[in-house]
């Protein structure tokens, strides 16, 4: 695997490419980003990776520099699993050499709810590196998780607007034994907290076993989960029944005529904030 810091010894690494299958991440890396890094190979040819811890998508109170940074172990996995032709690891300065000032918006509609209603600007950080990202490596097709369900579709609709030629394929959330989404996010979890955080997924599971029942009232669903994770001494951010195509709410109607649906969560087990969804 060749590592690489700068855009141009990146371009240099990819003339003449036109099969690149691109992996962005912010490394930490675990089974999930190696899964999607699997996927990717079968997709397009070579394979290439990128670290970058974006600063302009954190919040001023986020964990931005607490964020793990862990470069010499990532290189380490990746060369085990030998999927990743080129990683690409730019430094700041590298990625942002002046402000700024030109960044991509979503749209209210999309960016400014759910993970975007708590997180001010979070989307805009993420489609404006994602953009800048696709720019330097010119890849065919890029892959996503499902485990950031809002963040894929931000990204999904960013290109078919911008009419980017990158197909944007979406890996499934992958899970420890015990359900609970894998994220960099858990090693900040205690014992204590590493136990507890197993109940996100089962209250998303339990959600959806009452859609499938034919409880079709979204409040009502989402004031339910609300309930459970708080009393089980969560700090719940959002609970909430959405349809798969635009993450607004379903009309009942829709819900019993089969609309596809998902139910997204984010909430806090005390410092650490978890997400996750279950697709139904
Ligand atoms: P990061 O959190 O490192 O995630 C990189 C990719 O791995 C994302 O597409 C994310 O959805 C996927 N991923 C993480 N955990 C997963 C899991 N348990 N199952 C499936 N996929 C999982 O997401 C980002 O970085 C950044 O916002 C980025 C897109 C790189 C822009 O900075």
């Amino acid at each position: 695997m060749k590592v690489v810091h700068t855009i141009e010894e990146l371009r240099d690494q990819l003339r003449g490419q036109l099969r690149v299958a691109f992996v962005p991440t912010m490394g930490n890396l675990h089974p999930a980003h190696l899964a999607l890094m699997k996927m990717a190979r079968q997709h397009g040819d070579p394979v290439v990776a990128s670290i970058f811890v974006n600063p302009l998508q954190f919040g001023p109170d986020e964990d931005f520099s607490e964020y793990p940074r862990t470069l010499e172990d990532d290189i380490r996995k990746l060369e085990q699993e030998r999927d990743v032709y080129v990683l690409f690891a730019p430094n700041e300065k590298e990625m942002y050499p002046e402000p700024q000032n030109f960044q991509i918006q979503p749209p209210g509609g999309l960016g400014g709810i759910l993970e975007g209603a708590v997180r001010p600007g979070f989307f805009t950080g993420v489609s404006t590196v994602v953009m800048k990202l696709f720019s330097c490596v010119q890849p065919r097709v890029a892959v996503f998780g499902k485990k950031d369900y809002q963040q894929l579709m931000v990204i999904r609709n960013m290109c078919r607007q911008f009419q980017l030629p990158v197909d944007i394929l979406a890996h499934e959330t992958v899970r420890d034994a015990d359900g609970l989404a894998l994220s960099s996010r858990n090693r900040y979890l205690s014992a204590h907290e590493r136990a507890e955080a197993t109940q996100l997924y089962a209250a998303l599971s339990a959600a959806r076993e009452q859609v499938l029942d034919g409880k079709l009232d979204t409040d009502t669903l989402s004031a339910w989960g609300h309930q459970l994770l708080s009393d089980r001494g969560w700090q719940v951010d959002y609970f909430s029944l959405r349809r798969q195509r635009d993450l607004l709410a379903p009309e009942p109607h829709e819900i019993e005529q089969g609309e596809p649906l998902v139910i997204l969560a984010a909430a806090r087990l005390g410092d650490t904030r978890l997400i996750d969804n279950l697709e139904i």
